[in-house]
């Protein structure tokens, strides 16, 4: 069968993504690999070096998250993307930071794409996802492939995104304000397992905190901490009043879930390892609430 114009990767092709990605991003490369043949390279994502001694003349895509979920990873956007050159498609999923805190294609990158489940919708009140292309023939020829494949929302759920849209500025910068209280105030817990446990890029601790500060504007509202093991995180997503164990993210309500579990599930523990995510890892997708409340139910669930 001839390979469609539209699709930019084919069988014998190769893509370089960062290791720090979404669970079902990371179920999508495996997929590819296994079943179409597309030989995939992760990479930490701090080092231009590590990207260039990954290049092969078959590599069509880079592909990276802003902020990943869960553990904040920033990768060097503009100095990847200027490493790989103009022939590998640079990729990468903006929907932790919104186009609040990073408009990828002014650093580099030739496709965007989001959720906007989360914070674009910004309610938890609808599903859907959008791309947007730096160059208008690919976003052309990209239109005809999703409509064949009917990638395309209905019109209530596009217009309660267009809704959520916005409000979308105030409700990002009262998120990342309440993220900060509670990363500070999680960081100088005793629970939690280590310094080096609070995976907010906007700590000076975070591994990305200087990458994060070159070119994003905010360090984004969902992140994670680790506490002792599954058990302790057990107890603490089960001890929560106000905070709701829901999978999902950039609603006004703040939610936890326990990635090993959820939206990582489908990592081998290696691949979970890798990732820097443990059976204690907690992810809070922080809401709008009044900060102090938060901090109440967080700390009486600990206590736990
Ligand atoms: C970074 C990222 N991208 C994409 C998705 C997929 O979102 P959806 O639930 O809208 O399919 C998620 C879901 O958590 C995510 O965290």
């Amino acid at each position: 069968m001839r390979q469609s114009p539209w699709s930019s990767l084919k069988t014998g092709d190769h893509l370089i993504a960062q290791r720090a990605l979404y669970g079902g991003t990371l179920a999508l490369l495996h997929d590819l690999e296994k079943r179409w043949g597309i030989a995939v390279t992760y990479v930490d994502g701090h080092d231009p070096d590590e990207v260039r001694t990954a290049l092969r003349p078959e590599t069509k895509v880079l592909y990276l998250e802003t902020i990943a979920n869960p553990t904040g990873h920033v990768s060097d956007l503009p100095a990847l993307s200027a490493v790989v050159g103009d022939d590998v498609l640079v990729v990468v999923d903006n929907t932790f930071a919104s186009p609040l805190l990073c408009r990828p294609i002014e650093q580099g990158a030739d496709v965007v794409v989001h959720s906007t489940t989360k914070y674009l919708g910004g309610h938890s009140d609808v599903t859907g996802g959008l791309a947007v292309f730096a160059d208008p023939a690919r976003y052309r020829t990209t239109w005809h492939h999703s409509i064949e494949l009917g990638v395309t929302p209905d019109p209530f759920a596009a217009w309660l995104t267009i809704r959520g849209l916005r409000t979308l500025a105030l409700r990002v910068r009262r998120h990342e304000q309440n993220a900060e209280i509670l990363a500070r105030r999680l960081a100088a817990q005793p629970a939690v397992h280590a310094v080096h446990a609070v995976h907010w890029p906007g700590l000076d601790t975070h591994p990305s905190h200087t990458v994060a500060g070159r070119f994003l504007s905010g360090y984004g509202s969902t992140f994670s901490f680790d506490l002792a093991d599954t058990e302790a995180g057990r107890k603490f997503v089960t001890g929560l009043d106000l905070v709701s164990l829901v999978p999902s993210l950039g609603g006004p309500e703040t939610l936890v879930l326990h990635p090993a579990s959820t939206s990582h599930r489908q990592l081998t523990e290696e691949e979970l390892n890798a990732n820097g995510i443990t059976g204690g890892t907690i992810r809070l997708s922080v809401g709008i609430e009044d900060a102090d409340d938060l901090w109440q139910d967080i700390s009486q669930a600990l206590d736990r």
